[in-house]
């Protein structure tokens, strides 16, 4: 049994810090619901070939990431690595053109083999927000305000936000030419893994991590100077539209974002509160995505949060837990079912509220109630029990007694004033 412990790059989410993701949670789901952005939920578990097709096989995700196994019934499966091909094919399958523009949002565990490291894990949880069938710049700066103001609402300060514009299917192209004579030309200076990626997957070359390529790089061609003219019209609209908006931002003509179905818009928020893994939140937009896994022509737009940061980077202020309301302390064979039947009827008033079911003296009892700063207490023992009745106990703010009351079981006229009055101090 001691050397069962869980897998590296997974970790396990105890009571005490689940109290932060659980507040956090809690903002995200309202700020997505103020927004009119309607769930998803797509299976952890998918084909392998959807992600070859919808992320791309000369990513780094696809290529060296994924958890992929062959499964009982011999088929290639592979665990979620992000969420966006998911929810395309989710849509394509249920039939998008009944329902072609949708706003959706999916939370949930990805699955990514990296090497683990503060902020960088192999299970970790997303925040995915995905704008179907939107076109317009609108779209683009709708979506980017959404994720900054998720960000502010949290309290996040400090975020700085990279845009970049990888423009449509020619201007790639264009660029591509150009960039496969550069790289070439230019082979004996890149790192292996890039020299191997020259004739499968050029582009991705721009994601190198390698501080020599990276360097190589500084003087290949730059994808922005292929754009077409409409590609640049499109980004300016976007730059002056943010401006208006006063969300500040810089331009990153390296970033290119790690996944294959980007175009035009991409962006990034990332935090120097982060330290090396930086980036909180990525998106951009995907506008062949849906069409090249056979569903009809699509444009969309979204992004992800990366919930393990989000968390880091949220205040302590979300750390807080809301106290129980009442602890039921009993002790004795009839007290303890009148102490059950009360509790059932307390938390129908949405009260919060503690049964002690430890059968220990009523002073542990008390301490527990004290250690957990319980605004009242209800007492039940042999005594109150035969007079069928409680006493329950209030407390002020610093944890004197305020106010004690002893309320007749039977009498629940008087126990839903004391209800309403506690309400009100509250
Ligand atoms: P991504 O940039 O691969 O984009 O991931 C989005 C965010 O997930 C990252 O910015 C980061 O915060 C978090 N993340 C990624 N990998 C890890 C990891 N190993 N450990 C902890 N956090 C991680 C996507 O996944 C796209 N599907 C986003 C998108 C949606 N684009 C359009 N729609």
């Amino acid at each position: 049994m001691n050397n069962l412990r869980n897998l590296r790059g997974t970790i396990d989410l105890l009571p005490e810090q689940l109290i932060k993701w659980q507040n956090v949670e809690k903002i995200l789901l309202e700020q997505l619901s103020r927004a009119s952005i309607k769930e998803i939920r797509t299976p952890l578990l998918e084909m392998t070939e959807l992600f070859i097709r919808g992320i791309g096989e000369g990513t780094d995700v696809v290529s060296k990431e994924m958890y992929t196994f062959i499964d009982r019934g011999e088929r290639s499966c592979t665990l979620r690595p992000e969420g966006t091909a998911s929810v395309a094919r989710a849509l394509i399958q249920n039939g998008i053109s009944s329902n072609p523009l949708q706003k959706l949002w999916y939370m949930g565990p990805m699955f990514r083999y990296e090497r683990p490291q503060a902020g960088r894990q192999r299970q970790f949880h997303q925040l995915g927000v995905e704008f179907i069938g939107y076109e317009s710049v609108r779209s683009d700066l709708d979506i980017i305000a959404l994720a900054w103001d998720i960000l502010g609402k949290l309290g996040i300060k400090e975020l700085n936000l990279e845009i970049n514009t990888l423009g449509d299917v020619n201007d790639r192209l264009n660029f591509q030419k150009s960039f496969l004579k550069w790289l070439e030309n230019n082979k004996n200076s890149l790192d292996l893994d890039s020299q191997k990626r020259i004739h499968k997957n050029p582009l991705r070359i721009l994601d190198s991590k390698n501080i020599q390529t990276k360097k190589v790089l500084e003087n290949a061609p730059r994808l922005f100077d292929f754009l077409s003219e409409k590609s640049h019209e499109r980004y300016s609209c976007l730059k002056r539209q943010l401006e208006t908006l006063k969300i500040p931002f810089v331009e990153n003509y390296n970033l290119v974002r790690g996944l294959d179905y980007y175009t035009h818009t991409a962006f990034e928020i990332t935090s120097g509160a982060l330290g090396s893994q930086a980036t909180v939140c990525g998106g951009g937009r995907y506008d062949n995505l849906i069409k090249q896994m056979g569903g009809p022509n699509t444009p969309a737009i979204g992004f992800a949060i990366g919930l393990e940061r989000l968390i880091l980077l949220a205040g302590k202020d979300l750390e807080v837990v809301r106290n129980t309301d009442i602890y039921i302390i009993n002790q004795g064979l009839i007290a303890e079912s009148l102490a059950m039947n009360l509790s059932r009827k307390l938390r129908n008033y949405n009260l919060i509220v503690e049964l002690d079911l430890s059968g220990a003296s009523f002073s542990k009892q008390f301490k527990k109630a004290n250690k957990l700063k319980s605004k009242s207490i209800i007492v039940i023992g042999d005594e109150e029990a035969a007079n069928k009745e409680f006493l329950i106990r209030l407390f002020d703010r610093s944890g004197n007694e305020n106010q004690e009351e002893i309320i007749s079981f039977e009498n629940d006229i008087k126990l839903e004033k004391w209800i309403n009055n506690y309400l009100l101090a509250k």
